[in-house]
């Protein structure tokens, strides 16, 4: 984990210790019977500027579902949180949502966004700047599913977690409890974790979150591609791979993939790659709770589920677990 300087001062010193592992994940993803790419890989800067786009499309509705419920919310939701305390977010992105909260916490405490998109962290840093000149932000390049402790001067300090955006479907049940394990280690005994869920619902509205008419999600999917070609000199043929997102129901995720269009060869960090027609390169999982099934979950990772807030349509959830 890495503190970024603050606001312009990029690129920055470090950023390898993240970007060393693609090659090696590539490698080893491309090799599996059924290849995959870990989804952490989607955010290189154009990556978190596509996802920034897909947020806003009419068929996303999480987004603004999700931001509906934090602006009712919020005031609940930052009742528990005193001066001097520490707000750590996970795979923050934009931290848009965030203002949410900081509307009313701002002058009061630290704020901790920690991503694996340097661009994104940084852009957001800047700007949180500038609309709160007074906040104290730390921000930490950093993979969430490998965290270390963090800076000891906050070790006698409150903290809760924020993980909105349902970043958490995008892993299996069993790594999201070893996450929510792992994020309870770091938020000590008396934190709490304030977590956005995707709900479960219409298969038709979930598969068209995923596959919307201007093809954004298509453009997101596919820059994997981009990413590997100039990164780890890969040779993929962008017109010869297509999006493809699905609902699994006996999974209960949504599942991206790239279908490759014809049999192919292709060179990616030195080593050559063999697709047949219709082989897929599954890329995200996107996995979708009933508010009991996650309650379960959180349990599972020593959790306890308190305050929970949802939308009137019942798509989405915001979790409190204490
Ligand atoms: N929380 C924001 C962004 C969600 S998009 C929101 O709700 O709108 C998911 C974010 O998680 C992206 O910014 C991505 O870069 C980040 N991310 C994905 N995998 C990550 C990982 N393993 N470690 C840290 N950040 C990660
Ligand atoms: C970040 N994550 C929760 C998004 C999701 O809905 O799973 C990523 C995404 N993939 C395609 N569209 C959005």
């Amino acid at each position: 984990m890495r503190h970024v300087p603050n606001l312009e001062t990029l690129p920055l010193p470090g950023t390898t210790a993240l970007a060393d592992d693609f090659g090696a994940s590539v490698i080893e993803g491309l090799s599996r019977p059924q290849k995959t790419l870990p989804c952490r890989f989607l955010y290189d800067a154009r990556g978190s500027s596509l996802f920034e786009e897909i947020t806003e499309l009419p068929e996303y509705y999480p987004t603004r579902t999700e931001i509906g419920i934090l602006k009712q919310c919020a005031a609940e939701i930052v009742d528990g949180i005193s001066s001097g305390d520490v707000l750590v977010e996970f795979g923050s992105g934009s931290s848009l949502k965030t203002e949410i909260l900081l509307d009313h916490i701002a002058g009061r405490v630290t704020y901790m966004p920690l991503d694996v998109s340097e661009s994104a962290l940084s852009e957001a840093t800047a700007r949180l700047q500038g609309r709160y000149p007074a906040l104290d932000i730390r921000p930490l390049v950093a993979d969430f599913s490998n965290l270390p402790e963090l800076p000891d001067e906050f070790a006698g300090s409150n903290k809760t977690g924020f993980f909105p955006g349902s970043t958490i479907g995008n892993l299996s049940p069993n790594e999201a409890v070893a996450l929510l394990r792992s994020f309870r280690n770091v938020l000590g005994d008396r934190g709490r974790l304030i977590i956005g869920v995707d709900l479960k619902k219409d298969p038709r509205v979930l598969v068209n979150a995923y596959n919307d008419s201007a093809g954004v999600t298509a453009e997101f999917n596919l820059n994997l591609l981009v990413r590997i070609n100039r990164e780890l000199a890969g040779t993929f043929d962008l017109a010869a791979f297509r999006h493809k997102a699905l609902y699994n129901p006996r999974a209960g995720r949504i599942e991206m993939h790239l279908v490759s269009d014809r049999v192919q060869d292709v060179m990616a960090a030195g080593s050559r790659f063999h697709f047949s027609q219709g082989e897929t390169i599954h890329t995200e999982n996107s996995y979708k709770y009933a508010v009991s099934e996650f309650r379960e979950l959180a349990s599972k990772a020593g959790w306890k589920p308190k305050r929970l807030w949802t939308d009137a349509g019942e798509q989405f959830s915001v979790h409190e677990l204490i």
